[in-house]
């Protein structure tokens, strides 16, 4: 199957998120690739790193029990991206990552939806938080999260891929 990842001009009125399912993985595996080439600092992995995963590798990080992953998609172009996943040391929190809005589709909410989705399906799971680590710098990235209920926590870690930036610890938590 091939999907359009491509910048036409796309409407808010027409997004929908969706839920990706096991066979989504080549899905998940070209808009998550897009997200690493466009925005190479964004994310605590790199282009080059996932860029040899094989098959296997992206099947298996599409199983359920590996959490959540959904697109947001205008028409039949995937224009967004956001997962959420339980960290084992992290008591219970979701936390929400690989959140990427296309340029094309930014500034139109796009990103809130995607936040909410983890939010959601957090929520109907039962777990009591969701959060999320932020590059110190990423302002765009910081004022959604912001809007979206988020606040800091003043922890923060070392960026993997760049000892010298710092990330940020944001959370939300749930309604019990
Ligand atoms: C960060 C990112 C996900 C934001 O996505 P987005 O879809 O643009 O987010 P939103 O549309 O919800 O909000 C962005 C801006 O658009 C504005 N906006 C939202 N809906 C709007 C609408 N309908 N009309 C006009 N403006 C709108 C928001 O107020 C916000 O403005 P602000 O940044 O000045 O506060 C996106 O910029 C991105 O993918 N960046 C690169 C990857 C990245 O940094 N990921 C985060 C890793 S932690």
């Amino acid at each position: 199957m091939t999907y359009d990842l491509g910048n036409e001009e796309m409407s808010i009125r027409t997004t929908e998120v969706r839920r990706l399912s096991p066979e989504d993985w080549a899905l998940f595996r070209d808009v998550r690739l897009e997200a690493l080439a466009e925005s190479p600092d964004a994310f605590s992995s790199t282009l080059e790193r996932e860029q040899a995963y094989d098959e296997e590798h992206w099947r298996d990080w599409m199983r359920p029990e590996r959490g959540l992953k959904a697109v947001a998609r205008a028409g039949e172009t995937a224009v967004g991206l956001v997962g959420g996943w339980l960290p084992e040391d992290r008591g219970g929190a979701v936390e929400l990552y690989s959140m990427w809005v296309s340029p094309a589709a930014r500034e139109r909410g796009v990103g809130a939806l995607l936040v909410e989705e983890v939010v959601a399906w957090a929520a109907a799971e039962g777990h009591p938080v969701v959060e999320l680590w932020v590059v110190d710098g990423n302002d765009q990235a910081e004022r959604l999260y912001a809007r979206s209920g988020f606040t800091m926590t003043g922890e923060t870690q070392p960026h993997p891929n760049d000892p010298g930036l710092r990330e940020r610890l944001m959370i939300r938590p749930l309604d019990s």
